[in-house]
């Protein structure tokens, strides 16, 4: 069959789980992989997009939450709890609810954009606005785990990485072998380690020749791994990576190191300028933090940083309806063009007469 049956069902002699395992889904994964025709001209690299904003709840988060809900459900979890700067809580609550349980999420007062807050609100959370950052989120998170019946989802929980590798085991399939650079944004660092996971196991175990380099880019302010340690105050536009201490830290910094890599700083105006190229030249909206991969590669191209000729692929994390007022407010107010229900005085107008 030709149906996408999700990341554990697709990749299941790779993923921690066995016939005991009950598989909670929705059908996660199978994202396109999208050709970006005006990047690979500006940057005379062969550029693709791993559009991750096509998963269930919209963001990368859904592949790690399949296998983290589905164990916790096999281990008899009646809560689940996570810490978020959004995408993860929308996950989180939407898996928990089809398992029958009780997502808590928990994240930073104020912080979060409103459709990332509606989704964990439809899915059923409970939901604890705390006085703090992400950071402190987490801390509270992994507290609340250890002394309380619940089980922590948040990316410290390996089975959150299993999933999230199984997009590096797509585009492999895809291309036929890894690319020469993986890009993408970097927060709480899950991401980037799983994906070097994924590379790593499939080169290992034949589907794949070589691994790529990997590229991570931070919002400037809020990049410890550029500082070399944590940063207290993390402020950026792009919420979702609004992170001081990442906790995937040693794996993020073995991803960078052991594949030849880099993660560096895109200011907030790269960032959004890279998400309104997206948007206005490949036709692709995603949310700001997805866009920091995509103006990390530009600024390098743009330094002569990026040699050409490479087969580049960037993940783009998750979809721009999560975070629409961010969008909205770089464009200014919107003034549409007020026409009467007549098609020549609306041709006139609109200058296609
Ligand atoms: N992009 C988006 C859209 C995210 O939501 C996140 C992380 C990242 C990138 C960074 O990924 O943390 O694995 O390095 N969001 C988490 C959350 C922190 O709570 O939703 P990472």
């Amino acid at each position: 069959s030709r149906l996408w049956r999700g990341v554990i069902e697709e990749y299941r002699d790779r993923l921690p789980v066995t016939p005991a395992t009950p598989v909670v889904t929705l059908r996660e994964g199978g994202t396109p992989l999208v050709p970006a025709p005006w990047l690979s001209e500006l940057t005379s690299c062969e550029v693709w997009l791993k559009v991750e904003g096509v998963n269930p709840t919209g963001s990368f988060k859904d592949r790690g939450m399949t296998v983290a809900i589905s164990k916790a459900a096999e281990q008899g979890a009646e809560a689940v709890v996570c810490a978020s700067t959004g995408n993860t809580s929308a996950s989180a609550a939407a898996y928990a609810v089809r398992a029958g349980m009780r997502p808590v999420v928990l994240i930073p007062d104020g912080k979060i954009s409103g459709p990332k807050l509606a989704q964990a609100v439809v899915h059923g959370g409970v939901i604890a606005s705390v006085q703090g950052n992400f950071d402190d989120c987490l801390r509270l998170a992994r507290e609340l785990a250890e002394t309380y019946p619940v089980a922590l989802v948040n990316s410290v929980n390996p089975f959150r990485l299993a999933g999230q590798k199984t997009a590096a085991f797509e585009i492999v399939d895809d291309l036929g072998d890894a690319p020469d650079l993986h890009v993408l944004p970097v927060g709480n660092a899950g991401n980037i380690s799983a994906y070097w996971l994924g590379y790593t196991e499939y080169q290992q175990s034949g589907p794949a020749k070589r691994r790529p380099r990997m590229w991570g880019f931070q919002a400037a302010g809020a990049a410890p791994f550029v500082h070399g340690g944590p940063v207290s105050a993390p402020e950026t536009v792009a919420s979702a990576i609004r992170i001081g201490s990442p906790a995937s830290w040693d794996l993020a910094i073995a991803a960078r190191d052991d594949s030849g890599g880099l993660i560096d700083a895109v200011t907030d105006e790269q960032i959004l300028a890279a998400q309104q190229e997206l948007s206005g030249r490949e036709g692709l909206f995603v949310e700001p933090a997805s866009a920091a991969g995509v103006a990390g590669l530009l600024h390098y191209s743009r330094t002569g940083r990026l040699d050409a000729g490479q087969r580049v692929v960037i993940t783009v994390t998750g979809h721009g309806l999560k975070d629409v007022d961010t969008a909205s407010a770089y464009y200014g107010e919107i003034r549409p063009y007020v026409v009467p229900a007549d098609a020549a005085a609306a041709a006139s107008a609109l200058g296609l007469a």
